[in-house]
């Protein structure tokens, strides 16, 4: 895969970042708080306020194809946004690249990002059934926290299901100043 390449998308690129988005929610209903029929009906405006409310980083193939998705923005806590946590969100991973390291070079990105920023910590929000996903997180060193949520279909209803709060160290502090 060193013949991939990771780069941000600017506000231009608002339509890489839909057609990215638009796969991942068709591709991955399950994966995600929102979906496909929602996210379709959005118009450029809305589109070009994603790109600048959150970081948007994408892998791509020496062809130009769009392998992956990371999106890195500000974490909210309890009491609104924590300054000191970026989160991760919207991780997707083109099927046929799983597996390849792509996901790695992503949130490797992402990190670099955060860490630039002055970020102590990065914060993962990931279902508790995502076997993959966990199993992806803990081993790029992301640890459990005791932070748990409902996770929430794209209706809006809860699914039943729940999400695990995992946290990326990026200074001294390994988890225990760790606050949402
Ligand atoms: C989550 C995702 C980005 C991870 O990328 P990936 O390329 O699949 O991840 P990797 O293959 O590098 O790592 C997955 C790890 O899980 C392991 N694994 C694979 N399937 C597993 C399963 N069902 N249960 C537990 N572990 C599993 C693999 O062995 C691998 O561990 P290893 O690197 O130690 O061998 C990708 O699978 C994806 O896009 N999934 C669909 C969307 C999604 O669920 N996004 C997360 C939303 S929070």
């Amino acid at each position: 895969m060193s013949d991939v390449a990771v780069r941000p998308l600017g506000e231009d690129d608002w339509q890489d970042f839909r057609g990215i988005r638009l796969e991942a929610l068709a591709e991955s209903p399950d994966a995600f708080a929102s979906g496909y029929a929602e996210e379709e009906a959005y118009d450029e405006d809305f589109w070009r306020l994603r790109l600048r409310r959150s970081a948007r980083l994408v892998a791509e193939a020496p062809d130009g194809r769009l392998l992956g998705l990371v999106n890195v923005g500000q974490a909210r806590g309890e009491e609104g946004p924590v300054p000191e946590i970026a989160e991760i969100f919207g991780l997707w991973v083109r099927p046929e690249a799983r597996g390849t390291g792509v996901a790695t070079m992503l949130v490797e990105a992402g990190a670099r990002q955060a860490r630039s920023e002055g970020k102590s910590h990065i914060a993962y929000w990931v279902g508790t059934d995502n076997g993959r996903a966990v199993a992806f997180a803990s081993g790029m060193g992301f640890r459990p926290t005791d932070y748990r949520r409902a996770m929430r279909s794209p209706s809006g209803e809860e699914s039943g299901e729940q999400e695990i709060a995992m946290t990326l160290p990026l200074g001294a502090d390994r988890g225990a100043g760790f606050r949402l």
